[in-house]
């Protein structure tokens, strides 16, 4: 009997020690794999494709930090580039394409020239980097040319967009997924797979945000094109960029796989900064129309899962204070935040957060494999310290092997939505407003976010 209890306990110790390191947020598909031929898009896979042909819409700040990247992606060919500007569409071939070993690539310099490059039949994944506004019509007309694509955040700017990205991407089975780099940031993705270990217990609250004073770039007559970023703010008021908070958490607390947002309630403070702003900044002949923004400077949405969790965003882009995503959360065995302080504590000493090189030593134990292998190139290419090239490494490795990707079409809508939401709940004295379900019933086919390595 001594003997079946020694043999069990070495057994349930070996077993507990694999499941533990399975259970991290990285998964070797294989282990993993699902039916690729139902109606929906989650964990959906297509041939893997040797080389990803891409083409970049839009070569503004966000479009030429691309092309820093992919060319030195393996496997990665950037063969078009388009922007209305014919400067940036010339400057970015010779600054980014003068080593000899890459080839050129194709240049397009009009205001429709994204459908031409859709109608391409040579290209792979059309990379959009515009303007808001024209995110979801070049996704839509991208996939329905047979492209995957991945379109800067938002993907869409009202729940009918999200929609037709949802419904385009399931006629089409093309990948559509938003290029919400904040995942890959090296302290979310090691806190993220704490979570999938479970560290924190059951995660209860979550928090995240985009508070960024951009007033002297919303007005600069060069940085953004054609102020589109400002004229947003003058147009609606709500969270106008809920992606980069929400996207972490999202995946975190494993959102259409296993759990879903069900309503929010959303209030905003009136518009002050802004206002303050123009008046105290600019010449009179850049006075804005009226100086009216409708945009309340700090907005506040709160949103209930099924599940019970809570998570709180918040939105100021408008108001002279540090740069912060919050990035909260608080579990029934520990806590996270990243700003202002960053502070990991657990039980059963989480009033008191553990010491700053205790910390950094547990982030490194818990940062996944597939970042540590990556993390020197990711960090010397850069873009946000490393992780834009973390996303779209992961995004062209995912491609080449067939693999699931890290973010789905369902992801991109259901972030994007909390902009005409948010709104919507304002409007409504702050009334509580419903989430749409983009999966139609299939939030809990899968049981948790993974990302897939082959
Ligand atoms: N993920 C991030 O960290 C991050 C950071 C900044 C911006 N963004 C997003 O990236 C996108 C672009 O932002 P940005 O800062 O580069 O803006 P930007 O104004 O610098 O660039 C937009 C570019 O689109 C071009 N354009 C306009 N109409 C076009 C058309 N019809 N065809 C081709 N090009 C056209 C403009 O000439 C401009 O060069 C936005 O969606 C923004 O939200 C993401």
């Amino acid at each position: 009997m001594r003997i079946f209890f020694v043999v069990y306990f070495v057994f349930s110790l070996f077993t507990f020690t694999v499941n533990a390191q399975e259970n991290g947020l990285f998964l070797s598909w294989k282990t993993n794999s699902t039916s690729n031929d139902s109606k929906h898009l989650l964990e959906h896979r297509v041939d893997p494709l040797d080389t990803v042909r891409i083409a970049i819409i839009g070569l503004g700040n966000r479009g030429q930090m691309a092309l820093e990247r992919l060319p030195k992606i393996n496997g990665a060919k950037v063969v078009a580039i388009s922007d209305i500007d014919s400067n940036k569409v010339d400057e970015s071939c010779k600054r980014y394409f003068n080593d000899e070993q890459l080839s050129p690539p194709d240049l397009y310099y009009s205001a429709d020239d994204w459908k031409n490059i859709c109608q391409r039949d040579d290209i792979d994944l059309v990379y959009v980097c515009t303007h808001w506004e024209l995110h979801t019509p070049i996704a839509v007309y991208a996939m329905e040319h047979d492209k995957h694509v991945a379109v800067e955040v938002p993907a869409a700017l009202t729940i009918r967009e999200c929609w037709q990205l949802v419904k385009t991407a399931e006629k089409t089975k093309k990948h559509c997924i938003q290029l919400e780099n904040c995942m890959y940031d090296f302290f979310e993705i090691s806190v993220h797979n704490m979570a999938k270990k479970g560290l924190f217990g059951e995660l209860v609250h979550t928090e995240g945000a985009y508070i960024h004073d951009l007033r002297a770039l919303n007005f600069s007559d060069t940085y953004y094109w054609n102020h589109w970023r400002l004229k947003r703010l003058q147009k609606t008021n709500g969270n106008t960029y809920p992606t980069h908070g929400l996207g972490p958490l999202a995946h975190i607390l494993n959102i259409h796989r296993g759990d879903r947002m069900e309503r929010l309630v959303s209030m905003s403070s009136n518009q002050f900064g802004l206002t303050r702003y123009a008046q105290q900044n600019l010449s009179q002949n850049q006075q804005w129309e009226g100086d009216q923004f409708l945009k309340g400077d700090m907005n506040l949405t709160l949103i209930k899962t099924h599940n019970g969790k809570t998570i709180l965003l918040q939105h100021d882009v408008t108001s002279p204070r540090p740069y912060s995503r919050m990035f909260t959360l608080s579990g029934t065995n520990g806590f996270v935040q990243k700003y202002p302080k960053k502070a990991l504590a657990f039980e059963p000493n989480a009033h008191r957060p553990l010491e700053e090189n205790r910390m950094a030593d547990s982030l490194l134990k818990y940062q996944p494999k597939p970042i540590k292998e990556i993390k020197d190139i990711a960090k010397q290419i850069g873009g946000h310290g490393g992780m834009d090239y973390i996303m779209d490494y992961r995004l062209i490795y995912c491609l080449r092997n067939g693999l699931p990707l890290d973010q789905d079409v369902y992801d991109a809508a259901e972030w994007s939505a909390i902009i005409e939401l948010s709104k919507k709940s304002i409007d409504k004295k702050s009334k509580s407003v419903k989430i749409p379900d983009f999966t139609r019933g299939n939030w809990n086919v899968l049981n948790k976010v993974a990302y897939y390595l082959n």
